[in-house]
């Protein structure tokens, strides 16, 4: 969240991911002069997930500026679903949930089976 690039929305976001084989991988939002082209901070913590060797997500934490938890959004919990699947833990601000929780009836991979 330190070093996010966010002068468009002054809304920094950090996040920090352990993988299955004890590594930590990170993240922060990346903005564009075209907001849509933003970058939020799971998409830098998973290209840095698949960059370092990829593997599981096993726990999630998204933060503000404050260090406060963040849902993430719909389209990073797709990103989480994927390379977290089910059983992946969120810090959100209700607490610990699953990624089944956090994204129910996911579509994933299954469904292209
Ligand atoms: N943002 C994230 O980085 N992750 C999320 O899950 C929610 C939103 C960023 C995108 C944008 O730079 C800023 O927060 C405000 O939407």
């Amino acid at each position: 969240m330190g070093t996010a690039y966010a002068p468009y929305s002054n809304f920094p976001v950090g996040v920090a991911g352990l993988v299955d084989d004890g590594r930590l991988v990170s993240g922060c939002n990346v903005e564009n002069a075209a907001y849509g082209v933003t970058l939020c901070a799971e998409c830098g913590m998973v290209s840095e997930l698949q960059r370092t060797g990829g593997g599981r997500l096993v726990a999630v934490s998204c933060v503000n500026r404050d260090g406060e938890p963040l849902m993430p959004c719909g389209r990073c919990r797709q990103l989480l679903w994927e390379h977290g699947g089910p059983d992946c833990q969120v810090m959100t601000p209700l607490g610990v949930q699953s990624m089944s929780q956090v994204l129910p009836q996911a579509f994933g991979a299954h469904d292209l089976a």
